[in-house]
């Protein structure tokens, strides 16, 4: 993998390229350069591709990525459309390895500005060339465990407005917490909504099936640490006293299908995702 070149001074004033300040740890396999291999992508290494073989191994699991980046789609384009939202804060945004929410978004509208947000070095990296791409677009380095810091970044408090309308959409990244913190975060972020706002959430999802569990040891236990599989009740949780949007918190293929989704995936259940607003 080669560095991206075009990359702008880092923000601790320092004039060499964001790469070469970025600790990228090679030896340890990372969430987002793991879900990079597993969508065909480049930007990963050897310990990321070892860990996308397990998951690709099991029958079906190759779909389920694909579902959650057209699911992301359709509630992005319907987020700016229906919902007429102009503010989007995607949290765990991961590396730009198709095409990402401020593209989904500007086919409906040209005026959305989009903050994203990762923990992952390598994201704020790869997406200082590939996200940022004009003044209605940022990069932030941010744990979604820390709220808090989140909200408070300069950087994010100059594009989206917080008195107004916003949408967060955190899609994949609630499984990788483990029981108990992905409740606490959903709670913090449902609180930051005000009235107009959207909360976002797409993850695994245990319904039963045994390649739940499969998926779930081929992760957990295969080398990430995690990438839990839960049940049903565990997701409504998430969203807590918002309003769901129709049709609700269902598999991410029945969330507004269209001509292109898939309906005959072997996994089908195991990726469930919805729509709440604050009203
Ligand atoms: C599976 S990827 C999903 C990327 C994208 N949201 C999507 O659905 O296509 C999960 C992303 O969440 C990021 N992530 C995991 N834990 C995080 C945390 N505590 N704070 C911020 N980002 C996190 C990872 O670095 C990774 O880029």
């Amino acid at each position: 993998m080669s560095p991206p070149m075009n990359l702008s001074a880092g923000s601790n004033g320092s004039n060499a390229p964001i790469w070469t300040q970025t600790p990228i740890n090679t030896a340890e396999p990372s969430i987002a350069r793991v879900y990079d291999a597993v969508l065909d992508g480049k930007d990963n290494f050897a310990v990321d591709r070892e860990i996308a073989r397990k998951f690709l191994q099991i029958p079906g699991a190759n779909q389920m990525p694909w579902d959650n980046r057209a699911w992301l789609e359709r509630v992005t384009r319907w987020l700016v459309g229906e919902g007429g939202i102009r503010q989007i804060i995607d949290l765990g945004s991961g590396l730009p390895t198709t095409s990402s929410i401020h593209e989904f978004a500007r086919e409906v509208a040209d005026d959305v500005r989009v903050a994203y947000v990762d923990n992952d070095p390598i994201v704020l990296a790869h997406g200082r060339a590939l996200l940022a791409v004009d003044d209605n677009t940022t990069v932030i380095t941010g744990d979604v465990c820390d709220d808090e810091s989140i909200f408070a970044n300069p950087e994010l408090r100059g594009l989206i407005d917080l008195n107004e309308p916003f949408a967060v959409i955190v899609a994949s990244v609630l499984h990788h917490l483990p029981d108990g913190e992905d409740q606490r975060i959903a709670a913090a972020l449902r609180e930051r909504l005000g009235p107009g706002c959207y909360l976002a959430f797409a993850n695994f999802h245990d319904p039963g099936d045994p390649r739940a569990r499969e998926i779930e040891n081929a992760l957990v236990e295969g080398g990430l640490g995690s990438g839990w599989m839960r049940p049903y009740p565990q997701h409504r949780m998430y969203f807590g006293d918002l309003d769901l949007v129709a049709p609700g918190l269902c598999p991410v293929n029945e969330w507004r299908p269209d001509d292109a989704t898939r309906t005959d995936s072997p996994v089908h259940h195991l990726y469930i995702g919805g729509v709440g607003k604050r009203t």
